[in-house]
């Protein structure tokens, strides 16, 4: 079992431009002077089909090879961190189904939400947290919600400069990952 813990980023967001994958990549420096692996999961890479299983996930049958690839790439990780935007009120769709496929795979597993949007995307942010207590994952702290400003928009609505962005929230999202590493490296002590 690797030393540094694997560290899971979900990106929500699959538009082709979009805020959510540079949020990502500040995350994924975060981790790694954390003392934590990184395994970036962009759903709009992984490109996983609206849910096409039989059974359900409790029943741990997974037939398709992108369900089997997925709950193998979940399994394998000692903590992950949910990026997610709000929509309308809510978190993306791509992300609810990519939850969705799988069950005993999140189980225990130390999470954190990361959300942005006018109001922080506290909305989305409530939502996929009751989902992710749910399904038992262990959610750490509050989670990191990060708010728009008028001027991070040009006039037609692009995001001017993401990275920017993103740094606006770097203490914040230092902390919550700092904690996030040290329970998912004792998680797996415990495994070990
Ligand atoms: C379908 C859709 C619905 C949206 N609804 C909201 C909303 O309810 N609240 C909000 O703060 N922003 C909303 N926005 C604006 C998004 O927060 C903004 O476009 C953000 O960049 C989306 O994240 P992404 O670029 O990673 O996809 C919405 C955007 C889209 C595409």
């Amino acid at each position: 079992m690797s030393a540094r813990p694997q560290i899971g980023i979900i990106v929500g967001s699959t538009r082709p431009v979009r805020v959510g994958r540079p949020v990502a990549d500040e995350i994924a420096t975060l981790i790694e002077a954390a003392g934590g692996d990184v395994v970036m999961l962009d759903l709009a890479e992984i490109r996983l089909p609206l849910l096409d299983e039989a059974l359900p996930p409790a029943s741990g049958v997974r037939t398709q090879p992108h369900s089997i690839a997925w709950g193998e790439q979940i399994a394998a990780l000692d903590g992950v961190v949910f990026v997610t935007p709000d929509y309308n009120s809510g978190y993306p769709a791509a992300l609810k189904n990519a939850i969705d496929y799988l069950k005993a795979e999140w189980s225990a597993l130390p999470a954190v939400v990361v959300s942005y949007g006018w109001s922080g995307g506290a909305s989305a942010a409530a939502q996929l947290s009751a989902v992710l207590r749910f399904i038992g994952l262990d959610l750490q702290g509050e989670g990191v919600q990060m708010p728009f400003q008028p001027t991070d928009f040009d006039a037609s609505m692009r995001m001017t400069d993401p990275a920017a962005f993103a740094g606006r929230s770097v203490e914040q999202l230092r902390a919550a990952v700092e904690q996030l590493v040290e329970v998912s490296a004792q998680a797996e002590r415990a495994a070990a």
